[in-house]
C-alpha cells in the first residue's frame, strides 16, 4: 500500500504537527462572542490537533420557505484574525464539496488522515494569512440540503450564486464583525464558473449600500473558464504531453469546431475526443505524472477515479472536476460519516446521520445551466478594479495550463510584465505574466488541486495575492 501513497501525502505526514498549548475553552473566552456564532463554535472535533485559533461549523438558512440550508466551516486566522481579510473558498464539480477537498485536502488547517481516523495539522494552511470560510454549495453537496426535493432539479450556475449570495448575508448576521471586512473569493476547477458569477452578483447588488459587501478580488486555480478554449487546451495538452497520437490530434484539428454550439454532432470529432478521454482513463487526468490510487474499495459511489463526462447534443460535455487522489477522497468519506464528527460539526445529533459524500453525481448529471464562458464577467470585474489572479498547476490534464492561456489571451489585455519565472525557496516555482487588471501564474509540477502538490508555494502565492504584490522575481 505504501508504494501507492502519493508524494504530497507523504510530505504532509512527515511534517511535525504544531501543538498549541492552550485549551480550546480558554480561547473561546478570548473575546465576547456573538451568541449566534458561539452555537457553531467547534470544541470537540475527534482527532483534531490542538490549535490556538477558533473554528466554527454549522448551517446557514438560505431559503426559509423551501427549507434550504448551506453548511459552512470557518477557520479564524491563526494570528490577529481581526486584522486579516475574509476569504470564501469554493470547490467545483459541479456537485463536489469544499469541505472534502478545499478544507481537508488542500488549504485548511486540518488534513484528513489515512482511513478517516483523524486529522493532521497543515502548517501551510491558508488561515495563516486570512480568515477562511469553506462553503458546501449548492444544496445537495456534502451536508448542504433542501427540504424541497424539486429544488435539486433547478440547480445551475445562477441558482448556486443566488444561494451563495444569500448565505453570505445570513452568515454576516452570525459573524457581524466580518460584515465590512475586506473580502475575497477563491476557488478551483468548476468554481472557475462559480466564483466570477458570484463576484458579479455581489458587484451588481453593491449598488444598494445596505447590501454592500467589501469584495476586493478573486483568485482562481485551474479554473473552467470558457468551454471552447477549455476544450482546445485539453486536446492540445493531451497531444503535447504524448497522451494521444499525432493522427488523433490531426482529426480533432480538422473536424472539431469547439466554438460551435453543436460540436459533438460531428462524429469524427466526437470519436477523436472520446479517444482522448479513453487514454486519460488509464492515468490520472488531474495529475499526469503521479500514480493512481489502487484502493480496496469497490462499489458504485467510488466515482473519483473515473472521468465523468456528460454530453448532450448541444451542450459541451462536462468532465468531473475532482482532485488527484481518490484514496484521500475515501478517507474524507469515512471521516465525515462518523457520528461523533457530525455531532461536533453541528450537522446532526449523532444519531440521525447525514449521508456525506465528496461529490454528488446526481447534481453533476442534472446540472441545468452552465455558462459557456465567464470571460465577459472577467472584463466587467477588471473594469470595476477588482483584483483577479489565475493560477494553474502545469501537470493537470483536466483544465490544463493551455486552456487557461488560450482564455486569458483571448481577452486581449495589455501585458504589463512579460512572462518570466517566479521563485519560491530558491527554485523556479512556475512562470507568470501580468496583464493590466489580471495576473496569471503557473505552478511547475503541480496537478489540478495545486495546494496538495505544492503546499508551501501555494501559500506564498496566496500571500502575494492578498498583498497585491508581484510574485517573487528573484531566488
Ligand atoms: C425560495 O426558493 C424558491 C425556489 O427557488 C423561490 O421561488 C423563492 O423566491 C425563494 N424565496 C426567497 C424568499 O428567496
Ligand atoms: C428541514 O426539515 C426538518 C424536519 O422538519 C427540520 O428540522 C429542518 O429545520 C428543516 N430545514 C430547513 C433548512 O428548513
Ligand atoms: C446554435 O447556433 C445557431 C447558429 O449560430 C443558432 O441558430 C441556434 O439557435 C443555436 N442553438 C442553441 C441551442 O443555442
Ligand atoms: C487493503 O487490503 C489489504 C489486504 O486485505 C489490507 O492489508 C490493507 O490494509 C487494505 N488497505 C486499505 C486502504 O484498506
Ligand atoms: C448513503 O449513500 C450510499 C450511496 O452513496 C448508500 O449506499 C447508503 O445506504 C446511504 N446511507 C444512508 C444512511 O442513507
Ligand atoms: C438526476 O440524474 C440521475 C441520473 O444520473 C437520475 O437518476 C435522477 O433521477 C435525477 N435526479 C433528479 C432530481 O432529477
Amino acid at each position: 500500500m505504501a508504494g501507492f501513497l502519493p508524494l504530497a501525502l507523504i510530505a504532509i505526514l512527515c511534517v511535525e504537527p504544531v501543538v498549541g498549548v492552550r485549551s480550546h475553552g480558554e480561547w473561546a473566552n478570548r473575546r465576547v462572542l456573538n451568541s449566534l456564532a458561539s452555537e457553531d463554535l467547534v470544541t470537540n472535533l475527534p482527532g483534531q490537533p490542538v490549535v490556538d485559533f477558533r473554528h466554527y461549523a454549522g448551517y446557514v438558512m438560505v431559503n426559509e420557505s423551501n427549507g434550504r440550508a448551506l453548511f459552512y466551516w470557518f477557520y479564524e486566522a491563526t494570528t490577529l484574525p481581526d486584522d486579516k481579510p475574509l476569504v470564501l473558498w469554493l470547490n467545483g464539480g459541479p456537485g463536489c464539496s469544499s469541505v472534502g477537498y478545499g478544507a481537508t485536502q488542500e488549504i485548511g488547517p486540518f488534513i484528513v488522515d489515512i482511513n478517516g481516523q483523524g486529522l493532521k495539522f497543515n502548517p501551510h494552511s491558508w488561515n495563516r494569512e486570512a480568515n477562511m470560510l469553506f462553503l458546501e454549495s449548492p444544496v445537495g453537496v456534502g451536508f448542504s440540503y433542501s427540504n424541497t426535493t424539486t429544488d435539486y432539479k433547478k440547480l445551475g450556475d445562477d441558482f448556486t450564486a443566488n444561494d451563495a449570495y444569500d448565505f453570505l448575508h445570513n452568515w454576516f448576521l452570525k459573524f457581524p464583525s466580518y460584515r465590512k471586512r475586506v473580502f475575497y473569493i477563491a476557488g478551483e476547477s468548476y468554481a472557475g464558473k462559480y466564483v466570477p458569477v458570484l463576484a458579479e452578483l455581489i458587484y451588481d447588488k453593491n449598488k444598494d449600500p445596505s447590501l454592500y459587501i467589501n469584495l476586493k478580488g478573486i483568485l482562481l486555480g485551474n479554473p473552467e473558464t470558457s468551454d471552447a478554449e477549455d476544450w482546445m487546451g485539453l486536446v492540445d495538452y493531451a497531444w503535447s504531453h504524448a497522451v494521444i497520437s499525432e493522427e488523433t490530434h490531426k482529426i480533432i484539428q480538422r473536424t472539431c469546431d469547439f466554438k460551435s454550439n453543436d460540436t459533438w454532432s460531428n462524429k469524427e470529432c466526437s470519436g477523436a475526443v472520446d479517444e482522448v478521454l479513453d487514454q486519460y482513463k488509464q492515468i490520472d487526468i488531474y495529475s499526469l505524472y503521479t500514480s493512481v490510487c489502487i484502493s480496496n474499495a469497490t462499489g458504485s459511489d467510488d466515482n473519483s477515479m473515473r472521468i465523468m463526462f456528460q454530453r448532450t447534443p448541444k451542450m459541451m460535455p462536462r468532465i468531473m472536476g475532482g482532485t488527484y487522489d481518490p484514496c484521500l477522497d475515501q478517507y474524507a468519506k469515512a471521516f465525515y460519516n462518523r457520528p461523533d464528527v457530525q455531532k461536533a460539526l453541528h450537522v446532526s445529533d449523532g444519531y440521525q446521520l447525514k449521508n456525506w459524500s465528496i461529490c454528488n453525481m446526481d447534481i453533476f448529471n442534472n446540472w441545468t445551466y452552465s455558462k459557456p464562458s465567464v470571460l465577459p464577467i472577467y472584463k466587467k470585474l477588471i473594469a470595476a478594479g477588482l483584483r483577479i489572479w489565475v493560477y494553474s498547476g502545469d501537470t493537470d490534464g483536466r483544465v490544463p495550463v493551455l486552456s487557461t492561456g488560450y482564455s486569458l489571451s483571448s481577452l486581449g489585455l495589455p501585458i504589463t510584465r512579460a512572462w518570466r519565472p517566479w521563485y519560491h525557496q530558491k527554485e523556479v516555482s512556475g512562470w507568470f505574466q501580468e496583464y493590466k487588471g489580471l495576473t496569471f501564474a503557473t505552478f511547475r509540477g503541480a496537478g489540478h488541486a495545486v495546494p496538495i502538490f505544492k503546499p508551501s508555494n501555494s501559500l506564498a502565492l496566496f500571500t502575494s495575492f492578498l498583498l497585491g504584490e508581484s510574485l517573487p522575481l528573484q531566488r
